[in-house]
């Protein structure tokens, strides 16, 4: 089956062909990075104006650099949520009427099962069950996977998610926006024991996670060291990665244990991070465990990981219905 999968929650416009869920015969991200930059952050109304802009380009190259005819599409998948509910009706609306057009079945599917599913577009997946750590901008979560639509929650985020802990934290240091990818690079000139930040682990053996409380601490050490904090940047991001990812390994270690898995799967944009990949592959390996992470252009938000949810839905004979709408909030 050839899924043409779409991708608009956030601020990244995304189109994929995918066939039988794990091989990807193209796949196009728009980034919005650069009209989100000088705000520090996403401008949901911004947003979803540059989504209808993109929208037309994205999907026409990922149908030429896939080599396919629009004829040889069995289907669309398309993100219906959770995300920003104006970035959301851009792909969502253009699914439907794209798919109506070609005469299609269309699903819509959940993005962070699609950020689950991402593993499956690697020749290395692991097989079921799993323990899933989501870290992303917008979630940070662990799911028991059990198949590919079965996928039980474990634990999540009281407050922040990690990647908008790490935006945060960049931007008080004056790194810029998305700063996730500056803190890793610039951690490894640091000393992560240098200044020791606070690690919450709330209940250790239940899933749950805070980082507002290690972002806090930041914010006031910058704040109490205004003379030489600019000088002490490195050392800084470098202690604050250390506990974001102390918790985070802990904590996957232990669901994938508690569920007896062999196998776990760290998705979304901050399995991006070296500090993140090595110290999670370095206590699974200990445990025995095997660690499962996507490429680099699969950790972020993209639309193969769409298609591939989709695939599982629409093979098994779900498809969504004209009437049905987004929603913002995980369900
Ligand atoms: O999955 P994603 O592209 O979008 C959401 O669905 O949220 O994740 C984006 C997040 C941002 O917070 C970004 O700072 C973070 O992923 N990120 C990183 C790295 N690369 C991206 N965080 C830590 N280290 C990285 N190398
Ligand atoms: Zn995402």
């Amino acid at each position: 089956m050839i899924i043409l999968g779409i991708e608009t929650s956030c601020d990244d416009t995304a189109a994929a062909v995918v066939v039988d869920g794990n091989k990807i015969l193209s796949s196009v991200v728009s980034s919005q990075t650069d009209i989100h930059h000088p705000y520090g952050g996403v401008v949901p109304e911004l947003a979803s104006r540059k989504h209808i802009e993109s929208i037309v380009p994205v999907v026409s190259e990922a149908i030429s650099k896939s080599g396919i005819s629009l004829k040889q599409l069995d289907g669309i998948a398309v993100t219906q949520g959770p995300g920003l509910i104006g970035s959301l009706l851009v792909g969502f609306s253009f699914a439907k009427g794209y798919a109506y057009a070609l005469d299609l079945p269309w699903i819509g599917v959940n993005h962070l099962y699609g950020h689950i599913n991402s593993v499956f577009l690697e020749p290395d997946s692991p097989p079921f069950p799993f323990a899933a750590l989501l870290v992303s901008g917008g979630h940070t979560a662990i799911y028991y996977v059990k198949s590919y639509r079965d996928i039980e929650l474990m634990g999540q985020t009281r407050d922040d998610a990690a990647g908008e802990a790490f935006d945060k934290v960049a931007k008080m240091s004056g790194l810029g926006y998305p700063g996730g990818g500056v803190i890793d690079k610039l951690a490894k000139e640091g000393d992560p024991e240098k200044i020791v930040f606070p690690r919450t682990y709330l209940n250790k053996s239940e899933f749950d996670f805070s980082f507002s409380g290690v972002k806090t601490s930041v914010n006031r050490y910058i704040q109490t060291h205004q003379e030489e904090y600019k000088d002490m940047i490195p050392d800084i991001v470098a202690g604050f990665q250390e506990a974001v990812v102390d918790v985070l390994s802990y904590k996957i270690v232990n669901a994938a244990l508690e569920k007896r898995c062999d196998h776990i799967a760290i998705v979304g944009g901050v399995a991006a991070n070296s500090r993140l990949r090595e110290k999670v592959t370095h206590d699974a390996g200990s445990k025995s465990i095997t660690v499962h992470i996507p490429s680099l252009h699969l950790c972020g938000d993209n639309a193969a990981m769409i298609a591939a949810v989709g695939y599982h839905y629409l093979k098994d004979g779900y498809q969504s219905d004209i009437n049905d709408d987004v929603y913002s909030r995980a369900r």
